[in-house]
This record gives C-alpha cells, sequence and structure tokens, in this order.
C-alpha cells in the first residue's frame, strides 16, 4: 500500500501527474498538498476531485507542523514534490519568494520525511522534480547531460538548483531514498497563461500583441506535458535510488520560429486570413539575463528505462491549441481571476 503525498498537485505538471497517478493506481493513495498560489487552480483537477483514492490538503510546503502532521495522520509512503514557484520572469522582480517555497520549502518536505521515516526506507522515496534550468545556458551546439554541472544563472534556476543540492544531501548524509528528474520546457492543457505558449494562445484568440523578448532568437526544447508525467511515473517505479534523470524533447525552437508555427496553427484554426496573427508579433526588451539556449539529452531515460517523447511537436501544439479553443471558460477564468473562487465554492460547502 503507498501513500503518496504529491504537492504543487493543483499547478501545471502537478494536475497532470496527479491525474496520472489517481486514475492509473487505484490501489495507491494519493495526497495533494497545495497553498493554491496564484498558480494553483482546483478546476485543474475537476475531473478527478471526487476519486476515493484522492484527497487535496490547502497548506504550504513551509509550513513544518503541517507537513509532519501530513507525514502522520496519512502514513505517507512517498513524496513527488513537485510544488514551486516556477516564472523566471517573477524571479526577477521577487527571489525571496523563490527562496522560500523552492529551497525552504523543499527542505522542510525533505526533513519532515527524514523524521518520519526514521531510517526505515524500505519502500520509501522522494521523488523531486526539477528543471534543465539548473545547467545554465548552452551556446549554439551541444547539450545538457546528467553530469552537466550546475551553473543557475536566473533567481529561479538558482533556487532549483539549491533545491537539487539539498535532496542529494540528504541522500549522501542519511541515505534518504530520492530521485531527481530535470525536465526541458513543458506545454499543453491546464498552463498558466504567464508563460510563453498559453500566453500567445491566449493573445491571439483575443488580437493583443505577442511580445517577444530580445529578438526570439532564443532556444528551448519542448515537451508534451503528458510525456513529461509518463517519464516521472516510469522513473518513480523503475528509476534507480539516488539517480538523475534528464527529461526532453529533442524538439528545439527559437522562440520567433514556434510562435509564428502558433500564428500559422491558429489562424487555420481561427478561419483567419493566413498571415493575420503573425502581424500581432510585437519585439519587446529583452528578459534580464535572458538564457540563450537549453537543450536535454535524454539517452539515460531511453537507454534505461526505454522512455520516448510520443508526440511531434506540430501534432502536441495543436492538440495544445485545440484544448485551449474547447475551454475557454477555463482561460477566462483564469485571466479574470474567478478561478480563485474554485475553492470555496468546492470545499467550503461540505
Ligand atoms: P506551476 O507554477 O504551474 O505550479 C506550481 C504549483 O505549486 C501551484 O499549484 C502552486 O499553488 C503550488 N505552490 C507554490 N508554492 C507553494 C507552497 N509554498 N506550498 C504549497 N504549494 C505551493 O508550476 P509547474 O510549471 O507545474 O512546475 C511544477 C514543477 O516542475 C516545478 O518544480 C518546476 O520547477 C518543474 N518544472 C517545470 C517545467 C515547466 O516547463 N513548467 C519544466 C521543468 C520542470
Ligand atoms: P517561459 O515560458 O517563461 O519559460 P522559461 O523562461 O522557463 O524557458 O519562456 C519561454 C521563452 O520565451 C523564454 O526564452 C522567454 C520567452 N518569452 C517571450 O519571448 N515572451 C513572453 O511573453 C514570455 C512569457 C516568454
Amino acid at each position: 500500500m503507498q501513500t503518496i503525498l504529491i504537492t504543487g498537485g493543483a499547478g501545471f505538471i502537478g494536475s497532470h501527474l496527479t491525474r496520472l497517478f489517481v486514475s492509473k493506481y487505484p490501489q495507491y493513495k494519493i495526497i495533494n498538498l497545495d497553498a493554491l498560489t496564484y498558480a494553483g487552480n482546483l478546476q485543474n483537477l475537476s475531473d478527478i476531485e471526487s476519486r476515493s483514492n484522492y484527497q487535496f490538503i490547502k497548506g504550504d510546503i513551509t509550513n513544518a507542523k503541517l507537513v509532519n502532521e501530513i507525514f502522520e495522520t496519512h502514513q505517507i509512503t512517498s513524496v513527488l514534490h513537485c510544488a514551486a514557484e516556477s516564472h523566471v520572469d517573477r524571479s526577477i522582480a521577487d527571489p525571496l519568494a523563490f527562496v522560500r517555497t523552492n529551497v525552504i520549502g523543499t527542505v522542510t518536505l525533505l526533513q519532515a520525511a527524514k523524521e518520519y521515516w526514521n531510517g526505515d526506507y524500505e519502500n520509501k522515496l522522494f521523488y523531486h522534480i526539477s528543471t534543465d534550468e539548473v545547467y545554465g545556458s548552452l551556446g549554439e551546439t551541444g547539450f545538457f547531460y546528467e553530469d552537466t554541472a550546475y551553473d543557475p544563472r536566473s533567481p529561479y534556476s538558482a533556487s532549483k538548483a539549491s533545491s537539487d543540492h539539498f535532496v542529494r544531501a540528504y541522500h549522501h548524509t542519511y541515505q534518504l531514498p530520492v530521485k531527481i528528474s530535470n525536465c526541458s520546457n513543458n506545454y499543453g492543457p491546464f498552463h498558466f497563461p504567464e508563460k510563453l505558449i498559453p500566453l500567445s494562445i491566449n493573445n491571439i484568440i483575443n488580437n493583443k500583441p505577442l511580445p517577444i523578448y530580445g529578438k526570439g532568437e532564443n532556444i528551448r526544447d519542448w515537451l508534451y506535458v503528458e510525456d513529461h508525467v509518463r517519464a516521472i511515473d516510469l522513473i518513480f517505479h523503475k528509476g534507480k535510488n539516488g539517480e538523475t534523470y534528464n527529461i526532453g524533447g529533442h524538439n528545439e525552437w527559437t522562440n520567433i520560429a514556434l510562435i509564428r508555427e502558433l500564428c500559422r496553427q491558429m489562424d487555420h484554426k481561427l478561419n483567419r486570413e493566413a498571415g493575420s496573427s503573425e502581424k500581432l508579433i510585437s519585439f519587446v526588451k529583452d528578459r534580464a539575463g535572458h538564457d540563450l539556449r537549453y537543450a536535454i539529452d535524454a539517452t539515460k531515460l531511453k537507454d534505461e528505462l526505454g522512455w520516448l517523447p510520443s508526440l511531434q511537436f506540430e501534432e502536441g501544439l495543436s492538440k495544445t491549441i485545440d484544448w485551449y479553443l474547447a475551454n475557454t471558460a477555463w482561460l477566462n477564468d483564469v485571466v479574470n481571476g474567478s478561478y480563485k473562487d474554485y475553492y470555496e465554492e468546492q470545499y467550503h460547502k461540505r
């Protein structure tokens, strides 16, 4: 019997991960601990919230008393740690919020796991979900490997790098069973519209300018979110204790090429004249310290666990656009802030 604590399950990746585990493993009990920051939205989980093997707890991962209580009350056997402040631009504006959640929050969870498991590590696991941004920025060639030296360059990536170091330190010092995966940029349904792809989809729908930082030449390696959570599922069950796995799509796009492809597909889907959405492209001031290029080498994951991305980018992008066009209520609720009412409506009436 597994009782898994998923943190940040109401966010983008966390909601896909929670859905996968709740649906695929009815024998597991899944506890979702999420503070419902601006990025947390319980509407992301409305289809599974009444499942008997699922429970939501509103709370902050930096609250040691609450976290300890959850371990004890629910007899937590594993942690899938997704909760984080995740947006680079926000980290530039408010770095301390990132230290608080990403560093102190992670150490609070590690400490609770260590104390509750108390050396009995059989069938226990602390799985830390991290990012390729910890490796820094690449030039025009080369890839990030699992042993690439850390070189974080934004407050976001510095906070994630720090949390990764703490996870490894708990493994090395206390033998806590841990796994870490570092993934490239995700995209797909339920992505908060402050990030490049959902922000641009929303702006195209509303005929608003598409802000491209600098010259749009920065490169990201995009992976469909369901492929990411499928990799986490594999690593969780079959990956080796203490190991790190890189997850990526081998799918590099400059921001400008990506936005042009998005515009092309959306013109077609919205029955607009070809080329009309591209006219919305607006080059704006570059992000401070903007990393040039991220690219993951995911050979270890392929060779050890047989994982490969399932979707070509054009197909994944098309599915993503279709989802946003079919879920304008979700998008509008997020944009106008009313998604915040959902918790009150769903949980306080009970
Ligand atoms: P997100 O911002 O969409 O969601 C974060 C979730 O964490 C939200 O539900 C939020 O309410 C919750 N949260 C934030 N602070 C909290 C706190 N103090 N206590 C409890 N809950 C809190 O993020 P995401 O894009 O889903 O990313 C999830 C994880 O995956 C993060 O650790 C991120 O670093 C990592 N990651 C993201 C990407 C990506 O492209 N989005 C890529 C690689 C790795
Ligand atoms: P983002 O989605 O914020 O992810 P990350 O910074 O974690 O990679 O940004 C993806 C890329 O798009 C990044 O190079 C910054 C750029 N970008 C823009 O050009 N305009 C925007 O409005 C945003 C949000 C991002």
